[in-house]
C-alpha cells in the first residue's frame, strides 16, 4: 500500500480548481511531447466543474493541442446524455463544447445502455489502448472525486465492484442512491500514470481523513483503492475538506 504521493491543501475550491487545471495541462503537455497523445478520464459530480471551465478559459485553452487529447470518463450515470444527471453533459457544457476536438476523441460512456454500455466501453478502451487479455488501460490523467461516504467514481461502500480485479468497467446499482451506474474498476483506475483526487467542503472532511489516514478498509472507504495505485497520486483538497486531517 502506498501513501499518497502528495496532499496539497488549497485555500478554497477555486484554488484547488486552478491547481488541478495547471496539473492537467502540465501532464497533457508532457504526454503529447513524449507520445503525441494525452488520455484523461474525467470525474463526474459538481466539484470538478470549475476545473473544467478553467480548461476552456483564455489561460488554458491554447495551452495544448486538443486534437491530440482523448477524453474518457471514470464513471457515468445510466441516463441519456442530455440528462442533467449525465457526467458527460456536465463536462461537455463546462468545457468540451468550446474545444477544437474531433468527435472521435470524446469517448462517452453510453450509460443509457446499462450493462451493454459497460461492455461497449470496455471494448472501446481495449481497442484504443491496444490491450491484450488481462491488461488494463494506463490513463495519463485520472481525475476522481470523493463522496461523503467515501465512494469514488461509482465504487460505493459495500459494492462487489470495489473488489473487481478482472474487468475494466462494470455496470453497478447503488442501493443508497437507487440508481444504476457504469464505472471503471479499481485496476483500471490504479493503472493510471497520474491520479488526481479533488475534494472540497466540510461535508467531505471525514471521508478525506479516512481515505488518507484511516485503516485500510476499501469495502467501507472505496476511495482507499487508490493506495494501490502504480503511478502518482495527488490529493487537491480545500481547507474545509482537510479540516479533520491530523497531519496538517
Ligand atoms: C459521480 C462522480 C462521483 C463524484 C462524487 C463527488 O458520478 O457522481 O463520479 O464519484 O466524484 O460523488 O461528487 P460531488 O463533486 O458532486 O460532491
Amino acid at each position: 500500500m502506498s501513501a499518497p504521493s502528495e496532499v496539497v491543501i488549497c485555500a478554497d475550491l477555486s484554488d484547488a480548481a486552478r491547481k488541478g487545471a495547471e496539473l492537467f495541462i502540465r501532464i497533457a503537455s508532457r504526454s503529447i511531447a513524449r507520445r503525441g497523445l494525452f488520455t484523461a478520464a474525467l470525474s463526474g459530480g459538481n466539484t470538478p466543474l470549475r476545473l473544467y471551465s478553467l480548461l476552456s478559459s483564455g489561460r488554458f485553452i491554447g495551452a495544448i493541442d486538443w486534437e491530440r487529447a482523448h477524453i474518457f470518463w471514470g464513471d457515468e450515470r445510466c441516463v441519456r446524455p442530455e440528462s442533467d444527471e449525465s457526467n458527460f453533459k456536465g463536462a461537455y457544457v463546462a468545457f468540451i463544447r468550446r474545444l477544437n476536438m474531433p468527435p472521435g476523441n470524446i469517448h462517452r460512456i453510453r450509460g443509457e445502455r446499462g450493462e451493454a454500455g459497460a461492455e461497449e466501453y470496455e471494448r472501446e478502451i481495449k481497442r484504443f489502448f491496444r490491450l491484450s487479455c488481462g491488461e488494463f488501460p494506463r490513463f495519463d490523467f485520472m481525475l476522481l472525486g470523493i463522496g461523503a461516504d467515501g465512494h469514488t467514481a461509482s465504487l460505493f461502500p459495500g459494492m462487489d465492484a470495489v473488489k473487481e480485479d478482472k474487468r475494466t468497467a462494470v455496470h453497478v446499482m447503488s442501493d443508497k442512491l437507487k440508481t444504476a451506474r457504469i464505472t471503471l474498476t479499481p485496476p483500471a483506475i490504479n493503472n493510471s500514470s497520474n491520479i488526481v483526487l479533488l475534494a472540497s467542503g466540510r461535508e467531505k472532511a471525514s471521508a478525506v481523513k479516512t481515505a488518507i489516514e484511516g485503516a485500510f478498509k476499501p469495502e467501507s472507504s472505496p476511495v482507499q483503492i487508490t493506495r494501490s495505485a502504480s503511478g502518482d497520486v495527488t490529493w487537491l483538497i480545500d481547507r474545509d475538506a482537510a479540516f479533520e486531517l491530523a497531519s496538517l
